[in-house]
């Protein structure tokens, strides 16, 4: 589930599935797009703060829900499709804190955020191509923007783990904090909610640009994303997934 809560202009969205390592769920995924639409026309929510739980950010997209949208058809109407679209549109600056491991979405959708915090133990992965997926989220176009294709093709294609520090120095975490990484970018999300919220918002506006190009990657990530669940390699990975599942 996502524990929301708002207070003083920040909007916290807590990731908490703990015991399936915050794997998102297509409710999970609904909850956080309803956020972050209702965010962009509320003026009480000056700014997003999405956290997880100690030791573990999120485990990425629920491998059984993938299996369930193999073969087929709609896929692009998801909860999840739903998210990707609600990032790109997002209106409000948005801050991750990242305590433990963030795969798959959870590492792109940190290409999304304004500012990111980590703590020492977080890690940084997304398997996609050994599933037999694609990046997705739009990473495939801010990746090389961000870090370069070098280590974008490291992070995004051969599914190397970034540490915080490796994630700091690719540009996409702002800071790591030993201890309190939760209350330190809760910090940094207040003091955004005290920032004049229209300078703010023309300002950030400015800084992400035209973000029609990123609109339309992303919409051209799910379409081969979706072809790709259903592909021999990509269901022989989620099934290895589950079976090492069911023998545990
Ligand atoms: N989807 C569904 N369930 C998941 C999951 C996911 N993405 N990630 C973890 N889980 C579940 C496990 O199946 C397990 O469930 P169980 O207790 O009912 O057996 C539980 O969460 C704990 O996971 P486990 O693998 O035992 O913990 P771990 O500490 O050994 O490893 C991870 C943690 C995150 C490294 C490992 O679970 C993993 O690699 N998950 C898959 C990540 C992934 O490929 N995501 C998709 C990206 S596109």
């Amino acid at each position: 589930m996502i524990r929301m809560s708002l207070e003083n202009g920040v909007q916290t969205l807590r990731l908490d599935r703990p015991e399936k390592k915050n794997a998102l769920t297509g409710a999970m995924y609904t909850d956080l797009a309803e956020a972050l639409e209702r965010g962009n026309g509320d003026d009480a929510v000056r700014c997003h703060l999405i956290c997880g739980q100690p030791e573990i950010f999120t485990a990425g997209n629920d491998i059984g829900d993938f299996l369930q949208y193999a073969g087929k058809s709609g896929v692009s109407e998801t909860p999840v499709v739903r998210f990707l679209r609600a990032l790109v549109n997002n209106q409000k600056p948005l801050v991750a804190s990242v305590d433990g491991i963030a795969i798959g979405v959870g590492t792109t959708l940190l290409m999304h955020c304004d500012m990111v915090f980590a703590s020492p133990r977080a890690l940084i992965r997304s398997p996609f191509v050994d599933l037999g997926l694609v990046p997705e989220a739009g990473s495939s176009l801010l990746g090389p923007q961000l870090m370069g294709h070098a280590r974008a093709f490291e992070l995004l294609c051969l599914g190397k783990a970034f540490s915080a520090e490796r994630a700091m120095q690719a540009g996409f975490v702002n800071e790591i904090i030993e201890e309190g990484v939760d209350e330190a970018a809760m910090a940094c999300a207040s003091e955004i909610a005290q920032k004049p919220p229209e300078a703010l918002a023309l300002s950030r506006r400015l800084l992400r640009g035209d973000t029609r190009a990123l609109s339309e990657r992303v919409e051209e990530e799910i379409k081969i994303f979706a072809s790709r669940l259903s592909a021999p390699e990509t269901i022989a990975a989620f099934q290895a997934f589950m079976a090492k599942k069911a023998k545990n």
